[in-house]
């Protein structure tokens, strides 16, 4: 059993807060991942979680125990950095043992079966006997991970693990995570600004942004039902096209590119934002679309196309088959998923909520 509640936990550094009034509970064998731009204050609550920064306000429980004040040794939690803070002048098998001596009372013989198994786990069973600085950045990051699952802690805690891997091994890394969290059954609290890393690993995900949460909830629900603008922009890329504008009080909403106006029923404020992802929109005849517009810029990427289009002083991008991608200049028609397609409030950003 491992859960992890934060209860209004706030953070202040001299007189500013950084994080503030955070409530939030991590269950166990959950794989809940803190995302947000940079400073948004998530390595701060992360550290916090650990011990390693005081909590200035709130309360931190840990399968119901107040941990609040308790040392960060003694609450069972462990915790991989981006920076992966080996020993350089121990061999990765030391790496692993050396908490292990310190804070445990485990035999010679059972510490080595914790290593070879974590070893096991993460193919590098060949490595120990090197240092950090005869390891690629792949393999060091291993032996972190190695030297967190060898304590066996009730809960794994990764600040940005992954962001110093090229593209392609962060992938594979990504995909090894999420196995031992799957094969293994931990408890993960995972840091990243990355929103592809939250959306692939998070069982759930918590959005962050200038020091308060924004959003919980799993992927895909965050994908499909953002809170607010902010969370709708930060998640998907490209990003969702935010088109402001007036409704006439009937549940229809205009724009100088939209002709008529398009229905979307519902009782709505006056000034409305209309958001659309790029894969809800498609391209039709310039005459023929809920709104009319003019093609800014086409990039390929493979097998798609994205296309910017103006619409009006307003821009969204379509993601298109490459065969229909329209080229720069031309007038286009554009269609909107509106069974998709989210409304907020133009002045809070918040989503109007549908009826559906
Ligand atoms: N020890 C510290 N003293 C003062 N300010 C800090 C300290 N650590 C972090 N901050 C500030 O707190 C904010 C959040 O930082 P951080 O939690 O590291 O953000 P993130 O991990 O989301 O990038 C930043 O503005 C940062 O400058
Ligand atoms: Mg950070």
């Amino acid at each position: 059993m491992a859960t992890v509640q934060l209860k209004n936990i706030c953070k202040s550094y001299a007189k500013r807060e950084t994080v503030h009034d955070i409530n939030l509970t991590i269950e166990d064998h959950e794989f809940m991942v803190l995302v947000g731009p940079s400073g948004c204050g998530k390595s701060t609550t992360l550290r916090m979680i650990a011990g390693l920064e005081d909590i200035t306000s709130g309360q931190l429980l840990i399968d119901g125990v107040d941990v609040t004040d308790t040392a960060p040794q003694k609450r069972d939690i462990a915790m991989v950095f981006q920076s992966y803070a080996l020993y350089p002048h121990m061999t990765a098998y030391r790496n692993m043992a050396f908490g292990l001596m310190k804070t445990t009372r485990l035999s010679k013989a059972e510490i080595d079966a914790r290593i070879r198994e974590a070893a096991e786990i993460l193919h590098i069973t060949d490595l120990l006997d090197r240092r950090p600085k005869e390891l690629s950045g792949g393999e060091r990051q291993r032996v972190a991970i190695g030297r967190a699952l060898v304590r066996q802690p009730k809960v794994f805690l990764f600040d940005e693990p992954l962001s110093n891997l090229d593209a392609k091994l962060r992938n594979r890394m990504r995909g090894e995570l999420k196995r031992l969290h799957q094969e293994l059954g931990l408890t993960v609290i995972y840091v990243t600004h990355d929103q592809i890393e939250a959306m692939t690993l998070g069982t759930r995900v918590a959005m962050m942004s200038k020091g308060q949460l924004q959003q919980v909830g799993a992927p895909m629900e965050i994908y499909m039902r953002p809170s607010n603008t902010f969370v709708a922009t930060f998640i998907g890329s490209p990003e969702m096209g935010l088109v402001p504008c007036r409704s006439d009080g009937a549940g229809r909403i205009g724009h100088a590119a939209f002709g008529a106006g398009i229905d979307v029923g519902g009782e709505l404020p006056d000034e409305v934002i209309l958001g659309v992802r790029p894969e809800e929109i498609s391209f039709v005849t310039a005459a023929a679309g809920m709104a009319r517009g003019r093609v800014e810029r086409t990039e390929l990427i493979g097998a798609e196309a994205l296309v910017e289009v103006a619409l009006g002083a307003d821009r969204v991008v379509v993601k298109s088959p490459v065969a229909l991608a329209p080229e720069a200049g031309s007038e286009v028609g554009l269609d909107f998923d509106l069974s998709r397609a989210r409304l907020f409030h133009a002045g809070t950003g918040q989503a109007i909520a549908s009826e559906a």
